[in-house]
Parts: C-alpha cells; structure tokens; sequence
C-alpha cells in the first residue's frame, strides 16, 4: 500500500512541474497552407509531443499583399481547436524596414478573435502573448506594451512574455553577466509579465551553451514577482546567409553538438525547469533550425510549397526530420520526469557536406562569421534497447566506434578525412559482431560545390517516426 501512495505522490509531483513545449513557425511560410495542411503540421508536431506553435508573423501591410497571414491564422486556429492544440501569437518586432508597424489596436483585434478558442493559450486565465523583439524599434518598447495590456480587460486580458533580443544577446555575450541583463530588462519593461530567452545559440563563441543566462532570467522573474512564465528557447542549429555582401548577415552559430546539449540540461537530477519551452523552430528554413519535413522544392501546387530564392540553395536536401526523434525522447523525460523506455534501435547522426574551409563557387565564401568554429566532423546521438556498439565511417576514417546501451543515449563522432571530397559518412548499429541497422547519409561531403553551406544535413538508421 504504502509504494502505492508513493506512486501516486510522484505521479502528482511529475504532473505538477510538466512543461509546455512550442515550436516557432514562421507563418510566412505557410502561404499555401489549409486546413488540413495546417492539421497535417500539427499532427507532425503532436507526435513528438509539442503542445502548441508560436506564431510568427510581421505586421500584415508591411510587405504588400501579405493580408493573406490573417486568413491563415484563422485556418490555424480552426485546425488546432479541433486537435487539442495550442497556438501562441509571437508579433514579430524586429522589422522597420518597411515602415508599417504592428499597432495596438490591430493586435488588441487579433488577440480577442480567439479568445474563446479552445487553442488560445492561458497563463493565469489571462491569454499568453510572445514576441520576437518589441525593445530594438523605435515604435514600440514598454509604453507600447503597456497600451496594448490596459486595451485589453475580462477574457482578453493578457500575460505578455516578450522575447527581447537585446537583454538576451546581453546576457549570453562572452563575459556578461546574465544577472545584470535580466535586472535591466525587468527594469525597463515593466510591462513583461514574462520572458522569452531568445539567445538559444552560443553568441559568437566557440564554447557550449550554459544554462547560466536562462538562470538568471528564471530568477530575476521570481524575484520581483512577475506573475508570467520563463520561456527556454532550445534549437538545433543557426546558420544564414543573405549572400548580400554584407558580412554582419552570413553566419553560423557553434552548434555541433547544441541540441542534445540543451535538452540534456532538462533532464535528470539537476535539470532546469522552465516554465515552457520554444523550440526554435518549426520552419524557419532560411536560419537552418527547422524540424519540419522539407517541402518539395519543386511541387508549386504542394500546400505547403515555399520560395527559399537562394537560400535554398544552403536548404533543399538537408533534411532535419530525424531531429524530431531527439526531441521526441527529451520530451517525454522532461514531461513525465524521468527517463522513457527504448524499445528501438535508433541512431540520429548529422554533418555538414562541405569541409569549413572549402570555397564554393556561390554563396558568402570568405565572410561567414564563425566559419571557423563548427567541427568537420559527423556527431551521432545513439538511442538503443540493448548493448551495442555504433560503427561510424566517413571516407578514410574508417569504423570510429563507440558504445551504447538501453540504459540512455550516448554520442560519438568520428572527423571528417583529410581528402573528404565525395565521402559518404555511414553508420550502424552492431550486436555479436552483425551489423542490425546500417544507414549511409543521403548526402555526400563534397570539396567541389556551388553553394557554400554550413547547415547540416540530418539521417537516421533503424525504424523511424515519419521522418519524410
Ligand atoms: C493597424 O495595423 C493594421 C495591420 O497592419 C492595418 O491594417 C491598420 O491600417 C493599422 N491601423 C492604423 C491606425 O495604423
Ligand atoms: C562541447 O561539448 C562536447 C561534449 O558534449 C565536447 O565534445 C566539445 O568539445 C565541447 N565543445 C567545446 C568548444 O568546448
Ligand atoms: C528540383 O528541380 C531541380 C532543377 O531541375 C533539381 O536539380 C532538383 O533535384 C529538384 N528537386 C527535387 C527535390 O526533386
Ligand atoms: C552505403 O554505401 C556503400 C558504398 O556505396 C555501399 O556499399 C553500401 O551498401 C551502402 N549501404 C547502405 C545501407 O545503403
């Protein structure tokens, strides 16, 4: 009897601390969406346990004929109030380039539309509202902020939770101190009730990511009373390049190993508890961090068809579905707090295609911020239901092993070889001397190329989720 009241104790506490995970998806490309598309997405998200999207969208009459967001909206929140599904508007602020600005009385409209709607999200009753920026514009800050909360009373009341890049990039710069950045944010903006933690990449550094400026954030709401939640952001990758000439927009963040990472520091005994996670992000292909199938790049009529321009170049062919099995394992920890059963044999692994310091023929070749920073290696994350060990070759560098068993995940690498041109890395998972599962990537590294790209390319060997 008595086991069994502990069990439901614990049960109780794990209920207790279960923390929402949002994906950020970038309603600019959801142009061709409908409804079923926008339930086919959900259902994608749903299965590796993502509650909810964040919304990213910019103000409808910045770009011409962008009206066309708004209706998608409401075929998003159509879609997710018949799934059980959450979608959180994140009003994208960063832009001034086109002159139109998000105003409050289009936000206020926006936000009560759905204020009955079963997948608007509540914080304290109130509705919870993100954003991407609100504090580098000169139109907006905390006096707007301010206006857009009093406009809005009873059922759209909101919890505001911004994400403001300038605290974040302050608090993860190299020798911050994370402490001073978030006292200065809840200083300046009175008007957050909560905080998005943007900087989910190490800021110009080659050093792993920490937990110290999430800390700091998580605290500092605590500590002066703010009543909305701390919202972690966690992404796989940063890479972009406008190929404009301007070196200040081509880079990569060091992020080699940076997904397992920050998903690790949620798990397990010393984890930290953020209120909510964001993934960064669903279908943000131009920066690299998608977890979302790729759409087929040339099928116009695909309801989720998008324009990449030449950013598709460093896009089309690297696939991030097998990601969404990393993800997939973390969540479950994280939400029934301990650690899930392995009942596959599962390998993740990923690689850039080209050697850093090859010079394709197009693309930002010699300006990359951070070029020198990622590894010319192939990382894999091994998840399997009994003791193996996991094979990695990669042209001359042939069979790196390393082990792995039932007991948690496990990572190896093995380098890419001097002469990498046309190597293709191959992984697989041996028992009793037998390989079980063998996977190749689906991508060669090659030295001759005409893109440059710094973003990986994403396999898997064994039985997968629909990967696509
Ligand atoms: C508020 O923003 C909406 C959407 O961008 C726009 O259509 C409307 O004209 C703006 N209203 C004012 C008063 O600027
Ligand atoms: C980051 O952590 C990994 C282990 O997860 C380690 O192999 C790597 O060297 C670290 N990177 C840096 C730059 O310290
Ligand atoms: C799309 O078309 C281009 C040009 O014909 C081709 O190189 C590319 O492989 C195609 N992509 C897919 C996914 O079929
Ligand atoms: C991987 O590629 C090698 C070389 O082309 C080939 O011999 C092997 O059969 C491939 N393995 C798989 C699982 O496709």
């Amino acid at each position: 009897m008595l086991s069994t009241y502990a069990a439901a104790a614990a049960l109780l506490l794990r209920a207790a601390s279960a923390t929402d995970v949002y994906a950020h998806f970038m309603v600019q490309n959801a142009y061709a969406y409908d409804v079923d598309q926008w339930k086919y997405d959900i259902a994608s998200a749903q299965q590796i346990g993502i509650d909810g999207f964040a919304l990213n969208w910019i103000p409808p009459d910045c770009v011409n004929g962008l009206g066309w967001t708004v209706d998608r909206i409401d075929d998003a929140f159509t879609a997710a109030d018949s799934m059980g599904f959450k979608l959180m508007y994140s009003f994208d602020m960063s832009y001034s380039s086109c002159n139109v600005y998000w105003n409050q009385s289009f936000m206020g409209e926006m936000i009560s539309k759905y204020s009955s709607n079963s997948a608007t999200p509540r914080w304290n009753n109130n509705i919870l509202v993100s954003t991407y920026g609100g504090d580098q514009v000169d139109e907006y800050g905390n006096d707007f902020f301010e206006g857009l909360k009093s406009s809005l009373t009873g059922s759209n009341a909101i919890t505001l939770a911004p994400g403001l890049t300038t605290y974040s990039m302050e608090a993860g710069s190299e020798g911050a101190d994370p402490s001073s950045a978030a006292s200065s944010m809840l200083s300046d903006f009175s008007s957050a009730d909560g905080y998005l933690n943007w900087q989910a990449w190490p800021l110009n550094v080659d050093s792993n990511m920490t937990t110290t400026a999430d800390e700091a954030f998580q605290s500092a709401l605590k500590s002066s009373s703010r009543s909305g939640p701390y919202i972690m952001a966690v992404s796989p990758w940063q890479y972009k390049d406008l190929n404009n000439g301007n070196p200040l927009d081509s880079w990569v963040a060091y992020s080699d190993t940076l997904f397992v990472d920050r998903w690790q520091q949620l798990v397990g005994d010393n984890a930290i508890k953020p209120d909510i996670i964001e993934i960064l992000t669903w279908n943000d292909f131009c920066e690299s961090h998608y977890l979302r199938n790729l759409p087929d790049e040339n099928d116009t009529s695909a309801k989720d068809y998008v324009e990449l321009g030449d950013m598709g170049a460093y896009v089309w062919g690297q696939n991030h579905a097998p990601w969404r099995i990393i993800a997939k394992y973390y969540i479950a920890w994280m939400k029934q707090g301990y650690a899930p059963a392995i009942t596959m044999d599962q390998v993740i692994f990923w690689h850039r295609v080209h050697p850093k310091d090859t010079s394709c023929y197009g693309g930002s070749s010699t300006a990359i911020r951070n070029a020198n920073m990622p590894a010319d290696a192939v990382f894999a994350w091994a998840l399997v239901s009994q003791k193996s060990t996991i094979s990695m070759s990669v042209g001359s560098n042939q069979y790196w092993e390393f082990e792995a068993d039932g007991s948690g995940p496990s990572m190896g690498m093995v380098p890419f070889p001097d002469n990498a041109n046309g190597a293709v890395p191959e992984v697989s998972i041996m028992r009793g001397g037998q390989a079980v599962h063998t996977s190749n990537s689906t991508q060669a590294i090659s030295t001759d190329c005409s893109w440059q790209n710094f973003n990986p390319v994403v396999n898997l060997v064994g039985p997968g989720i629909n990967t696509g």
